[in-house]
């Protein structure tokens, strides 16, 4: 088999295999297995983002993050590495927070992701955002909305979370600009107004 077979064929097994998703969440981000081949197979896809749902074809190989910023235009989430490490891409995909660069887009077809811009309720600001407004939970920004997503997780999975919970909850998101100890703060602080510690 070779060519465009090949890859059709690959794109048909991942899309077919829930065992290859490739991340578990936010803080685990690396993946299980990559697919790295060189594929310019177009593959129709649809996904739902923030209760829209986009559809096309992509590359067999597309990232999700770049579908998110390139093809549909939502930019909040950031491409910080190439290497599954810093969170700086992560939103919720199907609920679960997740690194967008270690997703396929044809492996997110069919889900449902929520991107920064999504966590808001219309001009209402997400606790956590306004948290971080507050407590000037970030400085450049550029770290913020991969931690704000992960950080929704983490309220969600422990709504009173200690400060060293949320250290460990955020400990796959990298910001090189606070020290972190404002974004803590923040959390706790979006921990206290949705009703947690
Ligand atoms: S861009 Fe995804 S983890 Fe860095
Ligand atoms: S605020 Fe700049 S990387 Fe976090």
């Amino acid at each position: 088999m070779e060519g465009a077979l090949a890859c059709r064929f690959i794109v048909d097994k991942i899309a077919a295999s829930d065992t290859l998703r490739l991340n578990g969440g936010a803080g685990h981000g690396r993946p299980d297995r990559q697919f790295t081949g060189r594929c310019n197979v177009k593959v129709p896809v649809e996904i739902t983002i923030n209760g829209k749902s986009y559809s096309g074809e992509v590359e067999a190989r597309q990232l999700l993050v770049h579908f998110i910023r390139e093809e549909v235009g939502l930019t909040g989430t950031k491409v910080g590495c190439d290497t599954s490490q810093c969170g700086s891409c992560t939103v919720k995909l199907d609920g679960a927070a997740t690194k967008a660069c270690t997703v396929l887009t044809v492996q997110a077809s069919g889900s449902e992701v929520t991107t920064i811009e999504g966590l808001a309720d219309g001009s209402d600001l997400h606790p956590l955002q306004e948290a971080f407004w507050n407590k000037h939970g970030l400085q450049c920004g550029f770290c913020t909305p991969g931690m704000i997503i992960a950080a929704d997780e983490l309220l969600r999975k422990n709504p009173s979370p200690s400060r060293s919970e949320i250290r460990h909850g955020l400990e796959g998101n990298i910001c090189r600009c606070t020290g972190y100890q404002n974004i803590v703060l923040a959390v706790e602080d979006a921990a206290r107004s949705m009703g947690g510690a």
